[in-house]
């Protein structure tokens, strides 16, 4: 009897996987609404693996400190605003937004290291920020998040805001910038065009898809109601670890629809984040101002149906560090790299993590069978109904 040693091709592959890191990326993250903790209470926030007490003082700015007082513990989220300070429930120790003690008011002197973690703050769009640095240092100025005009502007509607609890690492949201095949699986879109550019801090994604037509009765029954969507153009960008816009325009019979998609998250610890999503809508012609408003709601509800299906996936699959790809598949190895460079010291982020790198899937394949598994829906659909 001969023993053939195993081919390559015969070799099982393992799927590999190192422990999470307890390491929290270091850019500017957003942790919703700004006007959320403008009203004159101290909220508590978990993030970047801690405690953390968001307040807004007498002067309007909104501070991020650690939670617990310096002084023997107490949880300062739970205290009370007093002027510009954050006052500790248990003794009444006054913190100010910058970290120091301001006062003690049964004392005569503050002592010398009455210091605590503060975190620097921007608001930006009607958006809090806070900036994370396991390294501690302020954030460089040429690290920005670009301005959303629309935010700010009058024919456009009100953020939609919403946010949840996803209980996994953070790594499984950014995988989706690349991921082209499962928005046709998952999300029940269909992408026809599909690139990613990653620079610097930024990772774009370029996407141009049709309207699925089986997915689309499904939805609303084949009657349908109002115009016709044709299609979508997207182009997502991260800017930073964290904070995804995406500019998307809806193609309708006679009239496109803009709007302005924010994706964006906290890492809670390493084995959750805090996923939220806002969207905005600019009015037009065909979109007056309440018209917008109905749409952003409506779109609202869709991203979040969107998230739900991303996570129904993220539940019950497994951390994979090398996955097997094919040639239709994004670059993953690419963006993953791109990512490590929030993770490891300023000093030691390298050009191959931020170097310009384009890729552009060749769609040919997908769309010709994608095109097949919509006819094949339609008609098992049609059958089912005649
Ligand atoms: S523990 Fe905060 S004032 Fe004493
Ligand atoms: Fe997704």
């Amino acid at each position: 009897m001969i023993h053939v040693t195993a081919t390559e091709s015969d070799a099982v592959r393992a799927i590999e996987a190192e422990a999470v890191s307890s390491r929290f990326a270091r850019g500017w993250h957003c942790l919703g609404l700004a006007e959320t903790f403008k009203d004159g209470k101290p909220h508590t926030v978990h993030a970047f693996g801690q405690k953390l007490v968001v307040f807004t003082g007498a002067d309007g700015k909104t501070n991020v400190l650690d939670g617990y007082c310096r002084h023997m513990g107490g949880d300062l989220s739970q205290g009370t605003v007093k002027g510009n300070e954050i006052a500790c429930p248990f003794h009444d120790w006054r913190w100010g937004g910058d970290g120091r003690c301001k006062s003690i008011p049964y004392s005569r002197r503050v002592p010398l290291r009455a210091r605590t973690a503060a975190w620097p703050t921007m608001e930006q769009d009607k958006l809090l920020f806070v900036w994370n640095d396991p390294e501690g240092k302020q954030p460089p100025a040429d690290v920005r998040i670009p301005v959303i005009e629309g935010a700010t502007r009058d024919d456009w509607t009100d953020w939609r805001w919403t946010e949840q609890v996803v209980h996994t690492n953070a790594r499984e949201v950014i995988d989706n910038v690349v991921d082209m095949a499962h928005f046709f699986y998952i999300h029940k879109s269909f992408p026809t065009y599909f690139k990613n550019i990653f620079e610097n801090q930024t990772a774009t994604q370029i996407m141009k898809g049709v309207t699925r037509e089986d997915a689309r009765r499904a939805r609303e029954g084949s009657g349908g109601g109002g115009p016709r969507m044709l299609g979508n153009t997207s182009v997502a960008s991260y800017h930073g670890p964290s904070f995804m816009i995406d500019e998307l325009t809806y193609h309708y019979e006679g009239y496109d629809l803009h709007s302005v998609l924010i994706n964006c998250h906290y890492p809670i610890d390493e084995n959750s984040f805090s996923l939220h999503s806002g969207i905005i809508v600019q009015h037009s012609d065909a979109l007056p101002p309440e018209a917008a408003e109905a749409t952003a709601a409506k779109l609202s509800e869709f991203i979040l149906l969107g998230f739900q299906q991303d996570v129904e996936i993220w539940k019950n699959k497994t951390r994979i560090d090398n996955p097997l790809l094919c040639e239709e598949d994004g670059p993953v190895y690419q963006l993953r790299r791109w990512y490590e460079q929030f993770y490891v010291d300023a000093a030691d982020v390298k050009p191959e993590m931020t170097d310009r790198f384009e890729f552009e899937i060749d769609t040919t394949r997908p769309v010709e069978s994608w095109k097949k598994e919509v006819e094949e829906n339609l008609a098992r659909s049609e059958g089912a109904s005649a």
